[in-house]
């Protein structure tokens, strides 16, 4: 996306996918999982939350919204055994963006992705509710003054 092709109604269906979608879903399911023992909300961020791509903006913001979202909802429900979970892909083998995508070397095959996940959940490696494969440097660049760079190197 560019400035000559960027249109709102494409910003506003991510929106509605990204955003309004899963805070319509955690909203439907919330009475029900209260009811439960145990119970675990995960929603799909990505570590382009944490540091954007200028080409995917809405989406991007559309992800730093859920992060802060998250963060907040895990907080809300503290005293309640409801896990709320954030998965942060870094760039996985998938048709996302298009078929290219599935098939780009640079991206992390979907199979060791999964693995990765279930191994995480498995071990309970997930500090601050957050399960974030490699994509660290996103994660962390601001607070190690690496945020310009990768931004726009
Ligand atoms: N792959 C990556 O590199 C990457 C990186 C960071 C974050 N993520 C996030 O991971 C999540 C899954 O993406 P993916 O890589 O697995 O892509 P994917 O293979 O293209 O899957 C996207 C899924 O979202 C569904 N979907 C799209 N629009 C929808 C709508 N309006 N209502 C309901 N379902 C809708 C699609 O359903 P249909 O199949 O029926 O169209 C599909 O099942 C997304 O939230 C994405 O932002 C992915």
């Amino acid at each position: 996306m560019t400035s000559d092709t960027w249109n709102v109604s494409s910003s506003v269906d991510m929106i509605q996918t990204n955003i309004v979608g899963v805070i319509s879903t955690v909203a439907a399911f919330l009475p029900v999982l209260k009811a439960q023992r145990n119970a675990t909300i995960m929603a799909t961020s990505s570590a382009l939350a944490f540091l954007p791509r200028a080409d995917f903006a809405t989406c991007c913001a559309s992800k730093s919204f859920l992060h802060s979202w998250l963060t907040s909802l895990r907080h809300q429900l503290r005293k309640l055994p409801i896990e709320v979970l954030e998965l942060s892909p870094p760039y996985v083998r998938t048709e996302l963006t298009g078929l290219s995508q599935a098939a780009d070397p640079r991206a992390m095959p979907l199979a060791s992705y999964i693995c990765e996940v279930m191994s995480m959940l498995e071990n309970g490696q997930h500090p601050r509710g957050e399960l974030l494969e490699r994509d660290q440097a996103r994660r962390w660049a601001e607070r190690v003054g690496t945020f310009d760079s990768i931004f726009a190197p």
